[in-house]
């Protein structure tokens, strides 16, 4: 009893004097990292206070600044003792309560989360989300998406933020729901929350973010990161385009001859609203007046037009390109059509070429409406043979943790050469992974 008891007391001494140990070791190592932690600490006040400062100061983010400066840019001892540089950008989009949109947007929302995962470009690429939701959809979100009033500061953490998307607006454009993914942008909510950021990426509910993204914002990716990019994806023959580039004539724009720009704009916050503005303005124009067998040169097409020749349903499209090519007018060329923007969701080529993806309206796999009617099925099945199927596919787990090794190799030197993951499979997994997840989460047995 007593031998065990002294034992026990030595034991516990022991036990002291190892915290005790650990403590000073760990207090002096504190201090020690004090002296360093002291200048990244001072260097993050002035990211974090300085936010006003931060689009004109930081030399990152000089819109001017080419591919060629950087890759010329101080060696890296003199670029050690630059400050770090943050780059904020926020996806901005507006949400219907269609319910297929808010499963799309999940997809989006998976897209997004998965980006933190590629440090240290994560960390230097900061990257919000801030979703416009038509009621009921803002119930319907992750609860990470906290309400816009909640974003005081621009953060070094990325977040996503939502915002009640205001019934006028959708009234307003009841005749043309899609426009409300624009108009959004003309609240004052929108104009508050993203005057401080770098970039904003006007998406659709139907993107997918690429971690190609941040290699493009850290201006490491072979393709250049201009001050203005759009997607560039055909939706029209040589009568639209000849057509629109009258109608630009006769209401007094300047049209520049870029034509096919998709929905996907990558652009500056206060570029964002002027070209919302225009869009909108057009847009209303067009509804009311180039539509209908009344309308001269297009007697003989239905009233909604006929695709791909002259259609209401991109009136969008149409509206966005005039605004668009007049507004930077004096500046807009082919390179400012990106590749790397709207790349389709079932493109082959390496997920690293792309920044952001577009699921369209096709049957091509990766095709949101072949997975949606595929997770039916899923849901529909008995629990056995869906562990069967969950089983059967681990292989696209695979394919988001080769995309991670993958990156390990790229961000030695921004060869993106070498990445053989394709856009295809990086959303088929994505997709999957995100439905398994949910379905998961409801226990459906
Ligand atoms: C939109 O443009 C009109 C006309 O140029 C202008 O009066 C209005 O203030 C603009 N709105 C916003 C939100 O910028
Ligand atoms: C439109 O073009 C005219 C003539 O080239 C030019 O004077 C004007 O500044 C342009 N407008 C814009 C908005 O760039
Ligand atoms: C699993 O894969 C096998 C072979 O590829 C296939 O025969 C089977 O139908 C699959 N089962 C499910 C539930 O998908
Ligand atoms: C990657 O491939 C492209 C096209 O084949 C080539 O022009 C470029 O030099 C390559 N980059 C590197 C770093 O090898």
């Amino acid at each position: 009893m007593i031998p065990f008891r002294s034992k026990r007391i030595v034991y516990a001494f022991s036990i002291i004097l190892i915290i005790i140990v650990v403590y000073n070791f760990g207090y002096y190592n504190a201090e020690k990292k004090y002296a360093s932690h002291t200048i990244s600490t001072e260097s993050l006040i002035q990211i974090s206070a300085g936010v006003d400062v931060l689009s004109t100061a930081v030399p990152i983010l000089k819109p001017e600044q080419t591919n060629a400066e950087f890759i010329a840019a101080p060696s890296t001892i003199e670029s050690s003792k630059q400050k770090p540089t943050v780059v904020h950008l926020a996806v901005v989009l507006s949400l219907s309560s269609q319910t297929s949109h808010i499963a799309e947007f999940y997809l989006l929302y998976e897209s997004w989360r998965f980006l933190q995962n590629f440090s240290p470009l994560s960390q230097q690429i900061v990257v919000d989300l801030i979703v416009f939701c038509e009621q009921p959809s803002c119930h319907q979100l992750p609860s990470a998406c906290i309400p816009l009033s909640y974003k005081k500061n621009i953060d070094l953490i990325a977040t996503c933020f939502h915002e009640i998307l205001d019934e006028k607006i959708v009234q307003k454009w009841s005749d043309y729901l899609y426009m409300t993914s624009i108009e959004f942008m003309l609240t004052k909510e929108y104009r508050k929350a993203t005057v401080d950021y770098d970039w904003i990426l006007r998406v659709d509910q139907d993107a997918v973010i690429s971690p190609g993204l941040l290699i493009g914002l850290a201006r490491k990716h072979p393709r250049k990161l201009y001050p203005m990019q759009f997607g560039g994806i055909g939706h029209g023959v040589t009568f639209t385009k000849n057509r629109l580039r009258d109608i630009a004539k006769k209401l007094g724009y300047n049209h520049s001859g870029i034509h096919d720009l998709c929905s996907t704009w990558l652009v500056n916050p206060k570029d964002s609203v002027k070209i919302a503005n225009l869009t909108t303005i057009i847009g209303r124009h067009f509804l009311e007046n180039e539509f209908g067998t009344h309308v001269p040169g297009i007697e003989s097409l239905p009233a909604i037009g006929e695709w791909p020749k002259w259609w209401r349903g991109v009136t969008s499209l149409y509206a966005a390109e005039i605004a668009i090519n007049h507004i930077y007018s004096s500046t807009l060329g082919q390179q400012h059509e990106s590749p790397a923007i709207d790349t389709p969701s079932f493109a082959e080529s390496s997920i690293w070429n792309a920044w952001h993806i577009h699921c369209l309206h096709n049957e091509d796999y990766f095709s949101k409406f072949k997975h949606r009617d595929e997770l039916h099925k899923f849901v529909g099945s008995k629990q056995t043979d869906r562990m069967q199927q969950i089983l059967n596919v681990t292989s696209r787990d695979k394919i988001l943790f080769k995309t991670l090794r993958e990156f390990e190799t790229i961000k030695v030197n921004y060869n993106i050469n070498e990445s053989k993951v394709s856009v295809r499979d990086y959303v088929t997994a994505l997709a999957w992974k995100k439905s398994y997840s949910a379905t998961a989460a409801i226990n459906l047995d």
